[in-house]
């Protein structure tokens, strides 16, 4: 039984989890991440729907749907996360908690990764843990949703 829903979103080029720049961001697959937040949500009472595009627009379209159909949205918003003041307003605009999630330490690679337009508009940020921050940023998730309705 799930008491909220969450919208995992994945920005751009992260469909080629596990062939690309492995060294970087693992041998996962974006499948095995799915399973990993499904397994997740099962465990903490979410109802996780899990999406990847490489398109800004979709990403923005998906979070606008989000608007009225779930209650917090987990993003790793990849190179977009850099670029995008379009994201971080539509996060804005939806009013829901947002953990922001990245699989490698942005802040350890090249300085144009150190600067998020979206942490500005996150409750919190998980950056540096793999493929598992995705099971921290649900865990999170679930920890400020369960603290939204008890008060
Ligand atoms: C990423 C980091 C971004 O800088 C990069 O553009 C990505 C993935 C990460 O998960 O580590 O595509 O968001």
């Amino acid at each position: 039984m799930s008491f909220a829903s969450v919208l995992v979103l994945n920005g751009p080029n992260l469909n080629l989890l596990g062939t690309r720049e492995p060294a970087i961001y693992g041998v996962e697959t974006l499948d095995d991440v799915a399973k990993l937040c499904r397994d997740a949500g099962e465990r903490l009472g979410l109802a996780v729907d899990f999406c990847q595009s490489n398109a800004e627009h979709q990403l923005i379209d998906w979070l606008h749907a989000a608007r009225t159909k779930v209650d917090g949205i987990v993003i790793n918003p990849a190179a977009y996360t850099h670029t995008s003041v379009a994201i971080a307003d539509a996060l804005s605009a939806i009013g829901k908690p947002v953990v922001e999630v990245h699989i490698s330490n942005v802040h350890r690679r090249e300085a144009f990764r150190h600067h998020s337009y979206v942490s500005a508009v996150a409750d919190a940020i998980i950056v540096g843990c793999g493929t598992q921050g995705y099971i921290f940023a649900l865990e999170r998730m679930a920890t400020i949703l369960k603290n939204r309705a008890a008060k």
